[in-house]
């Protein structure tokens, strides 16, 4: 049995929307029916997902708005502009994901001050800046969902990962303290933490310095897709999940257990 969506008539903003997850997600949600904004850097990628809207003989057909937008440098006023430019066209949003993310190892000894910052100010700094200004409520229809991404690494930190695994924590926390602040107009926000998924991040060469095969093989399920993480997520996003907020959802493919087995 498949599971479906109808986000006909909705509008979400998706951040990192050019590859993996959130290319997976803007995809699905535009395939739902939802007009989506799609942010990222690569504009060339956002342009290619822009044109893989589907054809539809319906009026007014759901549509892909792209904006490039650097998270780490992004300032109050980008993120107003970029949301003003959206909620022009098509109204308010009724929720957004946050996928924007980079992997890089930090050893305590050796690490790389500038990669560990850019890491924190990507997967955290960025997910608090994007939160702030997507959920005003000059942009934000009531009771809106928003999803932002950690990871496993976020509970179960890796050796030499400090820097990944503490912005991934430290965005579950944040999450849980925004739920009860977002209340007050009804929106939701919850995050959710995959292990090992099949996307370009995993093509980082620094992977294999963790020994990818041995993590892999914990994952008793296999690897992951975009796929099964996006179907967490859109339902995060849907009405089935109106009564859950402040959560934090693993899709390990079962990582978590395999790893004591
Ligand atoms: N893949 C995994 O195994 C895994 C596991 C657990 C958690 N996660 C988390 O899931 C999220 C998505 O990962 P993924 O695997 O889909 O990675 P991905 O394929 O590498 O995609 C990352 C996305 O983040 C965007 N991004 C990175 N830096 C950015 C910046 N400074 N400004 C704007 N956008 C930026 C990239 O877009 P541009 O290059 O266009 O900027 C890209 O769209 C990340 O937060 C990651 O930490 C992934």
């Amino acid at each position: 049995m498949n599971v479906t969506f109808d986000f006909g008539r909705k509008n979400f903003v998706v951040v990192g929307a050019s590859s993996g997850i959130g290319r997976q997600v803007a995809l699905e949600l535009s395939q739902s029916g939802a007009n989506v904004l799609a942010v990222g850097r690569n504009l060339e990628r956002l342009d290619a997902l822009r044109k893989s809207s589907p054809v539809s003989l319906i009026k007014h057909p759901p549509r892909i708005f792209v904006e490039q937008l650097d998270v780490t440098t992004a300032t109050p006023d980008e993120w107003s502009s970029v949301m003003e430019n959206f909620t022009r066209c098509v109204g308010k949003i009724h929720g957004g994901v946050y996928t924007a993310g980079i992997w890089g190892l930090t050893p305590l000894n050796a690490f790389d001050t500038e990669l560990a910052r850019k890491i924190f100010e990507t997967s955290f700094w960025g997910a608090v800046n994007f939160v702030q200004a997507t959920s005003r409520k000059r942009f934000a229809d009531e009771g809106a969902s928003f999803v932002v991404m950690s990871s496993v690494a976020g509970d179960y930190a890796g050796k030499s990962l400090f820097a990944y695994s503490a912005a991934k924590a430290a965005i579950q926390s944040a999450v849980k303290s925004f739920a009860s602040e977002l209340v007050r107009n009804k929106h939701r926000i919850n995050s959710v933490a995959p292990a090992l998924v099949q996307t370009e991040m995993m093509q980082n060469e620094m992977y294999s310095a963790i020994r990818f095969d041995k993590i892999s093989s914990s994952q008793l399920l296999g690897l992951i897709s975009p796929f099964d993480v996006a179907g967490m997520i859109l339902f995060l996003l849907s009405e089935r999940a109106a009564r859950i907020t402040g959560q934090n959802f693993f899709v390990d493919g079962g990582y978590v257990v395999g790893s004591f087995a």
